[in-house]
């Protein structure tokens, strides 16, 4: 009897263990909604003028500066330390308050750029989401902890507080975090382009 049941057992695993393994295909598409909500903000000038690849160099763009992004003026690079140590530090200027002066340089505390892995500035929808999806390219392993980030980081809130002259990103930093959680829940999907 035990015997007859251990065969039927070893009949019957295999194909559950099987329909099991493969989920029903998720449909990407509430993903995808999700990350072009996310990469609106990304891809801001107020998010994508410091996310610049390995040259360091920030970008100016907006009401202030005319709508075509121009490289930051008076030679400003960031370099390894991507925080300017080692020719003329960002903070030098950029104080953890936004200058009242027309043209006076914005501000937020440790003003500086992030790594050149996280250059968003010039790139497609498509690229920035393959590299933000990747664990080993994002500064941050954990997806809470980039929701931590978004919420509490004195450089994004600046985002939608940049001053006068410059225009916010569209949502709140509330909105995007939620936005980034639920995509991430979603399963990370990506656009093809
Ligand atoms: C010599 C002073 C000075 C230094 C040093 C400096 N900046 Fe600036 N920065 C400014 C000024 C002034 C503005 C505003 C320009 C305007 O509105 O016309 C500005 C604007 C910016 C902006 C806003 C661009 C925009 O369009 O919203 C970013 C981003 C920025 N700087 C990044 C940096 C980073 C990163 C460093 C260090 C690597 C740095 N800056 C070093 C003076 C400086
Ligand atoms: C003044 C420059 C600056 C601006 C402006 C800025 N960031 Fe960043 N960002 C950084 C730096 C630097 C880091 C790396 C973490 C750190 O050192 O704080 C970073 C990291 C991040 C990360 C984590 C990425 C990862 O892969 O781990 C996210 C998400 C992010 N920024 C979102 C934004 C958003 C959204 C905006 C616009 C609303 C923005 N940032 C504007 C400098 C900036």
């Amino acid at each position: 009897m035990i015997r007859y049941a251990l065969l039927i057992l070893l009949i019957a695993c295999p194909a559950e263990a099987v329909a099991e393994a493969q989920p029903p295909a998720r449909d990407p598409a509430p993903g995808l909604a999700l990350w072009s909500r996310i990469n609106e903000v990304f891809s801001h000038p107020r998010c994508a003028n410091c996310h610049v690849g390995e040259d360091g160099v920030p970008m100016w763009s907006g009401a202030s500066n005319g709508p075509v992004a121009r490289p930051h003026g008076m030679n400003i690079v960031a370099g390894d330390s991507r925080n300017g140590a080692t020719y003329l530090a960002c903070t030098a200027c950029h104080t953890p308050r936004n200058s009242e002066m027309p043209h006076g340089p914005p501000g937020a505390v440790d003003w500086k750029l992030p790594a050149p892995e996280r250059q968003w500035f010039d790139k497609s929808s498509a690229e920035i989401c393959r590299q933000f999806r990747d664990p080993r390219l994002r500064g941050m392993a954990s997806i809470d902890d980039v929701v931590d980030h978004i919420r509490n980081d004195g450089k994004v809130r600046w985002g939608w507080s940049p001053g006068p002259g410059r225009a916010a990103p569209p949502y709140s930093a509330d909105q995007l975090a939620a936005f980034v959680a639920q995509w991430d829940k979603s399963g990370a999907p990506c656009p093809e382009q």
